[in-house]
């Protein structure tokens, strides 16, 4: 065992002319006349070339280098070098190779293109990839950031549960599974319990996986996503467009900080991330929007949900911005909205539509706080009242107007990182036709 000093590639400039020992696996190889060119992964953002040279290394080590094979587990010591041409490129001249083990032969993953059908088979190995590493990176800061956002901002994280006897975004994308004699449904969202958070201590959030049994393939949604769900007390429709948008842009600015290495070897146009980060996102009603698509050759008829070439079009309307759409005909929306005082037609929700084709990023509104208005939803949505007395409680002591939101990860992270797939997103989708591994 070596005793020098132990870094990550990503820290290679730093330890420039010094001797250090790297612990990783080998990516990728090739040979010059005697000169073996291994090229590391150890996990941290990037390569490096190690060069194993018959000269500059003992004999044993020199030997263990002729049977590396794709991503063999090594550990080797040698000194950083300034690549001779490339400016910010760093290279390892190998005096020490151990091989801790060698990999068996034909490792799945080769250099060559693979579809996208086999690389989620064989997803336990795809995820050593630097693109795939580089997208767990992202999605970690950007939970990071979510998380510093809220708590900066004195908001309580309060998870709600998993398992939960009722619907909140409706019946049809449901998972139940028995629970002893009843039934349980997995979580569609936390939002009925972050109310009661913010009844509790005045602004919460919720943070965690959800549930929808989507029976649709789609390149936007996962059957099992993330989701924060900030839900605060005394609360209207334009405060919660505030907070969804200084949020976006805060990690938006969090992630250009930080994130820059891996923005790169995912090819993103950072250009245009840095325009969201300065924020501004119009804000356009449910009613102007469908005139708009009206007007601009993209017909479509008062009261529907938008869908996909809506939600493009609306991003390209409003020349790449995330856009707030604000109060939707209350029969698109779920039964705990609260209805608009000036039209009744219309229930006060908010949702953010981002650019580039990315889909609705936060969908949220403002809550019905009056208890009769609220049970005579529940009935007309078809809903179980006995379900929701817990909920109704809530109207019945000390009710106030509140609301909240409800930001996917997923889509987050895809639109950070420019992915045409939400299945890239998350380090083990689950999709319709996707269980394994
Ligand atoms: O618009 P949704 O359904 O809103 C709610 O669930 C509210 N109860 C949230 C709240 O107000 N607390 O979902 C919110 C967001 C969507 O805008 C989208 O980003 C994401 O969750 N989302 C999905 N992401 C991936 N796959 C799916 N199947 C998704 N469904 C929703
Ligand atoms: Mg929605």
């Amino acid at each position: 065992m070596s005793t020098t000093k132990i870094i990550r590639i990503a820290e290679a400039s730093q330890h420039v002319d010094e001797i250090v020992t790297i612990q990783g696996w080998l990516y990728n190889h090739r040979s010059s006349g005697k000169i073996r060119f291994l090229e590391l992964r150890d996990g941290s953002t990037g390569t490096i070339q190690a060069v194993v040279a018959p000269g500059n290394c003992d004999e044993a080590s020199f030997q263990a280098s002729s049977e590396l094979t794709q991503e063999s587990s090594l550990i080797v010591t040698g000194k950083v070098k300034k690549h001779p041409k490339k400016d910010g490129v760093f290279e390892l001249d190998v005096t020490h190779l151990t091989l801790v083990q060698k990999a068996e032969i034909n490792y799945p993953i080769s250099h060559k293109e693979h579809g996208p059908e086999f690389l989620m088979q064989n997803r336990h190995l795809w995820l050593r990839t630097p693109r795939q590493t580089a997208i767990m990176r992202v999605r970690a800061s950007i939970i990071k950031s979510i998380r510093d956002f809220f708590d900066s901002r004195d908001f309580v994280l309060m998870d709600a549960p998993i398992l939960t006897p009722s619907a909140c975004e409706g019946t049809s994308t449901l998972f139940e599974t028995e629970y002893f004699d009843e039934t349980a449904y997995l979580t569609q969202s936390g939002q009925l319990y972050g109310e009661v958070g913010a009844f509790a201590l005045g602004k919460t959030y919720v943070f965690g996986p959800t549930f929808r049994a989507e029976k649709s393939k789609t390149r936007k949604h996962l059957t099992e996503f993330w989701m924060v769900e900030p839900e605060i007390a005394f609360w209207d429709i334009d405060q919660n467009m505030d907070l969804g948008e200084s949020l976006v842009t805060q990690i938006m600015k969090d992630i250009l900080a930080r994130n820059q290495a891996e923005l790169k070897i995912l090819g993103r146009d950072t250009a245009k991330l840095q325009a969201i980060a300065e924020g501004g996102f119009p804000r356009v009603s449910y009613d102007e929007c469908i005139k708009m698509l009206n007007e601009n050759g993209h017909p479509f008829p008062w009261g529907e949900d938008f869908g996909a070439p809506e939600e493009t079009k609306i991003g390209d309307l409003f020349g790449g911005r995330p856009v707030f759409i604000h109060r939707f005909p209350k029969q698109i929306k779920s039964f705990y909205f609260k209805v608009d005082d000036k039209d009744d037609r219309l229930a006060l929700g908010c949702d953010l539509i981002a650019p580039e084709g990315y889909g609705e990023l936060i969908g949220g509104g403002i809550r019905e706080e009056n208890y009769e208005t609220l049970k005579a939803a529940i009935k007309t949505h078809g809903l179980k009242e006995e379900d929701y007395n817990w909920y109704l409680d809530l109207r019945r002591y000390g009710s106030v107007p509140h609301g909240g939101f409800g930001l996917g990860l997923e889509r987050t992270v895809s639109w950070v990182c420019g992915l045409d797939h939400v299945r890239e997103t998350i380090a083990f989708p689950r999709l319709l036709n996707y269980l394994r591994p």
